[in-house]
């Protein structure tokens, strides 16, 4: 908010710094915030990836950290404030160079507020549909998000939090009427494209894994079909044992049971809390608690809620 209040009247003179002639009319390399401002550009991503890649091999911050959600969280903090750093640097750097009078309009400026009010607009909403840990990396923790986010504005855009930091960037740049910005928002770009082919492959990697473990789990126990079955036969022992009504329902239905349909069974099932089964943790979601000693795991075992499934068919056959 400082960023914006202090800079809401951007000195765009360019009298002062425009006396140069050629190239450096426009923009001046001499400058070494210029060099500072693309090292920081160039850092942010490099940065960000090698730690996080580091993190899914060697849980490095998890330990240090206590827990992948302590660990997601300081990361978080790092790279929130290596943001900070960088825009600061951005800002200090467009200072020192070149207006150009093309840029230096009414037109151009306010073009400018609206791509960095557009640009914010996407970066929040992304946090926010994300979350903390789906922001900062938090996959490569082994916290997994469920499900895949749609909504705004991941439906309009495939990474929109890139696209947004290219915005601001950009808008910034003509906000200030800095030629030199528009060439280090194209350096962001290039920047943000490669860290978007590096880490995009990577994502799916961590995830289509987790679901291959997931699924060999799933395939290892069989005895759900035994279960299954146990139930279908019960439910048609119900079925059979009940006088299909015609006018005897009346007498028939409040004492007779309905047949469980496998699917509606299995629903109730899903729906019952895990603590139910009585034999431990059986919620699929990350449970944070567990995750931080380390007992956790980001795909549940499917185990328990075979036990579940078992016992509930059970419980169908006992009571007749
Ligand atoms: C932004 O979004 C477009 C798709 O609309 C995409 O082609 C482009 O590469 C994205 N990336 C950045 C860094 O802006």
């Amino acid at each position: 908010m400082d960023y914006l209040k202090s800079r809401l009247n951007p000195d765009i003179s360019y009298t002062a710094l425009g006396k140069s002639t050629g190239l450096a009319q426009y923009v001046d390399v001499q400058s070494p915030w210029l060099w500072v401002c693309l090292g920081s550009v160039v850092f942010n991503p490099v940065f960000w990836n090698t730690v996080a890649r580091n993190e899914y091999r060697n849980k490095s911050m998890t330990k240090i950290f206590g827990g992948p959600y302590n660990g997601t969280y300081v990361l978080a903090v790092i790279i929130f404030s290596l943001g900070i750093i960088r825009d600061l640097i951005y800002e200090r750097t467009l200072l020192a160079q070149p207006v150009s009078p093309i840029l230096a309009t009414p037109l151009v400026r306010y073009t400018g507020a609206a791509l960095f009010v557009v640009g914010q607009v996407l970066v929040v909403t992304s946090i926010y549909a994300l979350g903390i840990t789906g922001t900062y990396l938090g996959d490569y923790f082994g916290i997994l998000m469920s499900h895949r986010v749609t909504s705004f504005p991941f439906n309009v855009l495939e990474n929109p939090m890139y696209n947004g930091s290219t915005l601001c960037f950009l808008g910034t740049a003509l906000w200030y009427a800095r030629p030199a910005g528009v060439v280090i928002t194209a350096v962001v770009f290039v920047v943000y494209e490669i860290a978007l082919m590096y880490e995009g492959p990577f994502t799916s990697k961590i995830y289509s894994s987790a679901a291959a473990k997931k699924r060999s789990q799933e395939i290892k126990s069989t005895s759900t079909e035994t279960a299954k079955t146990l139930e279908t036969k019960a439910n048609a022992a119900i079925s059979s044992a009940t006088p299909s009504g015609t006018s005897g329902t009346s007498s028939g239905t409040t004492t007779a049971r309905q047949p469980l349909t496998s699917s509606t069974s299995y629903a109730r099932a899903a729906a019952q809390p895990a603590s139910s089964s009585g034999s431990g943790s059986t919620n699929p979601k990350p449970v944070p608690g567990l995750q931080e000693l380390g007992l956790g795991a980001p795909v549940a075992s499917p185990q328990p809620r075979v036990t579940r499934t078992r016992s509930r068919a059970g419980r169908v056959v006992d009571d007749d």
